[in-house]
C-alpha cells in the first residue's frame, strides 16, 4: 500500500452498524472495483458484505461463501462474493475462469490475502478487527483507481464528530 494513500478508519459498535457501513460502501462501489477484506474468523467480513449487497441493490440474502468459494448475485451491477479461506480450492476456481469475470463486476473477497498472485494490483483494502461488539474498520487503497474510490468511501461514511478536531 502506498504511503501516499490516505487511509482512514471507522468504528462500528454493533453488527447492525457494520451492515449499515456496508450498505453505504455498496452504494459507492462501481463495476470493476475489487474490495479485499481481511480479518480473523468472526471479524465481520460476511456481515459487512450483507450490507454491501444491499447497497448494490441486490435483494437476495447473502450467505457465507466459505464452502462454495464464490457466490454470484445478479443485480443492477454483477456482484461476486468470494471467500478464499480454502485457498487451494479457490486457486482452481480462479484458474477455471472466475478471474476473467472480475472486470465487469463488483468483487468483494474475504480472506483476500490468500488470493496471492490473483489479487488485483489496484484494489481497495479493508481490515476488520476487534472484539465484543466493537469492530475497527481500516480502509486503504493500493493504486490510483482504488485511491479515488477510497475518497468516495470516506465521503460515504461520515466521520465521528471528533475526527479532525484537536
Ligand atoms: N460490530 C460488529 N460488526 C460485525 N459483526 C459483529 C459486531 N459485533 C459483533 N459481531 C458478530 O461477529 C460475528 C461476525 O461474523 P461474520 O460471519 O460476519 O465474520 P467473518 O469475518 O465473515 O468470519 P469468517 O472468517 O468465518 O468468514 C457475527 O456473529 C456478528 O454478530
Ligand atoms: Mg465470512
Amino acid at each position: 500500500m502506498s504511503p501516499a494513500t490516505a487511509r482512514f478508519e471507522r468504528l462500528s459498535r454493533s453488527p447492525e452498524q457494520t451492515v449499515e457501513f456496508g450498505r453505504r460502501i455498496g452504494a459507492a462501489l462501481r463495476p470493476g472495483d475489487f474490495l479485499a477484506l481481511h480479518g480473523d474468523l468472526g471479524a465481520g467480513k460476511t456481515t459487512l458484505t450483507r450490507g454491501i449487497a444491499a447497497g448494490l441493490g441486490i435483494l437476495d440474502r447473502v450467505a457465507s461463501p466459505s464452502y462454495l468459494l464464490c457466490h454470484e448475485y445478479p443485480g443492477p451491477v454483477p456482484f461476486l462474493h468470494l471467500d478464499a479461506y480454502f485457498e487451494a480450492r479457490m486457486d482452481g476456481v480462479l484458474a477455471d475462469g472466475l478471474v476473467e469475470r472480475f472486470a465487469g463486476a463488483v468483487v468483494v473477497a474475504e480472506w483476500a490475502e490468500r488470493l496471492g498472485a490473483w489479487l488485483p494490483a489496484d484494489r481497495l483494502e479493508l481490515e476488520l478487527s476487534g472484539q465484543g461488539a466493537e469492530r475497527l474498520l481500516r480502509f486503504g487503497a493500493s493504486g490510483p483507481e482504488s485511491a479515488a474510490r477510497l475518497e468516495d468511501l470516506r465521503a460515504a461514511l461520515p466521520a465521528p464528530e471528533t475526527e479532525g478536531k484537536p
